[in-house]
């Protein structure tokens, strides 16, 4: 069913993520019928536009970014239910103009919308904001009103407390929608299905059958424009905290009793708190980071991240960083975690590989021992979106000769329907009410304290060695050494069916 009446302001109306993301994804779901019957999206923001070249401007947008950029169809059906509103947020009584329009919708739905806060605003901004919404009268009733609040929640623990005690002080938690959007994604959800929904993995899923785990989230591109957050910012804040944080809690979570928001969340949050935390003195043996200098990127001429616009010449903000972390409880106890993420990397790709221990006894012929590999479970998130499970299959012939082959599940082959795009399915859920897919508070600041001594060992001892890897590769080589200490090295999948052993 269709979820309740609701009203979205945006706040940011006029940004980037509203042109990019928010809107085509809510006009998706208003062509996959999922919008409810009445809706009203107003978007809110400093810069002057007429409604009608408000519309104009988001259906570029939908031209530009939208997987069902074609479809504009029914774009004038669904910007019907579009205005927007010129507002000053730090002005007090611009807020008045929210609460009127709430009213004038209510009347003409005759029904208790819900209202949603979707604050697309600089984090800077987001505390004032809040205040000013949570003095607001329709948000005295309080369970009708939602706030998302998109990342970076915080700057560090201490901010992300804060900011924690604020919203507590002016929503209830269960308004409170802090996004993740990796945890849309339909392959980050689906590792839950996988887990969860199987009998055959739970039993090896465990320090007795897994020798390590990697996450890679590398990604091609560089600042896109967003130079002066990431100088704020850095990958360990950009990209550790958050998206590889909950992709190492959702392998690594036990078994939920029920897929209640909350019960999820406590068992993420577990892992979290599981985290071995490095001491100052051993930051250095489990995290590297790195920064990209000048160099080529698939035929373009880039500049070094130094050189970018609006970034200190001499900056310390890495751009790269990968990190080993030990979860300690039961289930993991001495089975390394490394994770790894950089801007200008060789290329796009998240994956995360679970490494078996190797079989216990070798049967087979010496010669056969060349080609004999461990198990491995490979589950690729973007953009390549399917599970691979590598075994040693025989080689036709009359020799025993070993070779690994994988077992494939691929989501495009498989299914033909097109999978929502992660911001489709927050935006859904966050009419319907559900949490699930949103972080908790103590979620957030667990995953902060998890990289505090990581970010201060940093910020006290400025690299020497920045830039120290080119546009284009893997990042540093610190990065291999990490790894290769241990005897492993980073995985990265070929395109299907061109494996060849790495
Ligand atoms: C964002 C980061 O949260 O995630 C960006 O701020 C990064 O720096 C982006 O590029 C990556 O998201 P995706 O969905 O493209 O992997």
């Amino acid at each position: 069913s269709k979820p309740e009446p609701a009203i979205f302001f945006i706040l940011g109306g006029s940004g980037d993520l509203t042109y990019r993301k928010l809107i085509p994804a809510l006009y998706n779901l208003f062509l996959d019928d999922w919008m409810p019957e009445q809706f009203h999206i107003i978007g809110i923001g400093r810069t002057a536009y007429s409604n009608e070249k408000y519309k104009a401007h988001l259906l570029e947008g939908i031209h530009k970014f939208s997987r069902r950029k074609n479809h504009i169809e029914h774009w004038n059906e669904f910007s019907e239910h579009i205005e927007y509103l010129k507002m000053d947020v730090e002005d007090d009584q611009a807020y008045q103009s929210i609460s009127k329009i709430v009213q004038d919708k209510e009347k003409l739905f005759g029904a208790h919308p819900n209202v949603i806060f979707y604050l697309a605003v600089a984090p800077q901004l987001v505390p004032d904001i809040a205040k000013h919404l949570g003095q607001l009268n329709i948000c005295a009733d309080q369970k009708c009103c939602r706030i998302v609040v998109e990342k970076p929640f915080g700057h560090d623990l201490q901010s992300a407390h804060e900011l924690n005690q604020l919203l507590q002080s002016m929503f209830d938690e269960s308004q409170i929608y802090r996004i993740d959007h990796y945890l849309g994604k339909e392959t980050v959800q689906n590792i839950l299905a996988f887990r969860f929904a199987n009998a055959l993995f739970e039993p090896i899923w465990n320090r007795n059958y897994i020798d390590h785990i990697q996450i890679t989230a590398a990604e091609s591109v560089g600042l896109e424009g967003r130079n002066s957050y990431y100088e704020k910012a850095g990958a360990l804040r950009d990209m550790v905290q958050n998206h590889i944080l909950q992709l190492l809690c959702m392998i690594a979570m036990e078994a939920p009793v029920s897929f209640d928001a909350n019960e999820i969340r406590n068992k993420k949050v577990d892992v979290l708190n599981a985290i071995r935390k490095i001491r100052k003195e051993e930051v250095q043996d489990y995290a590297v980071r790195g920064q990209y200098g000048p160099g080529w990127m698939k035929g373009q001429k880039v500049v070094g991240y130094r050189q970018e616009k609006g970034v200190n010449p001499e900056s310390p903000v890495e751009t790269f960083a990968a990190v080993k972390f030990y979860v300690d409880n039961w289930r993991w106890q001495g089975v390394p975690f490394y994770v790894r993420t950089g801007k200008y990397l060789h290329e796009k790709t998240t994956i995360i590989v679970l490494q078996f221990r190797p079989a216990p006894h070798y049967a087979f012929p010496p010669e056969a021992a060349e080609t004999w590999r461990p198990n491995r479970l490979t589950i690729s998130i973007q953009p390549n979106m399917d599970i691979r499970i590598r075994f040693q299959a025989k080689r036709p012939g009359q020799k025993m000769t070993l070779s690994p082959v994988d077992m494939v599940f691929n989501y495009e082959e498989a299914y033909e329907d097109h999978s929502p795009e992660a911001y489709e399915t927050l935006l859904l859920d966050i009419m319907e009410g559900d949490a699930t897919l949103f972080m908790r508070a103590d979620q957030v600041e667990a995953a902060w304290r998890v990289i505090t001594p990581i970010l201060e060992a940093w910020q006290n001892r400025p690299p020497v060695d920045f830039p120290n890897y080119a546009p284009g590769t893997w990042g540093p080589e610190d990065a291999e050494a990490l790894i290769a200490r241990d005897g492993h090295n980073w995985i990265t999948l070929p395109p299907l069916h061109q494996e060849h052993e790495g």
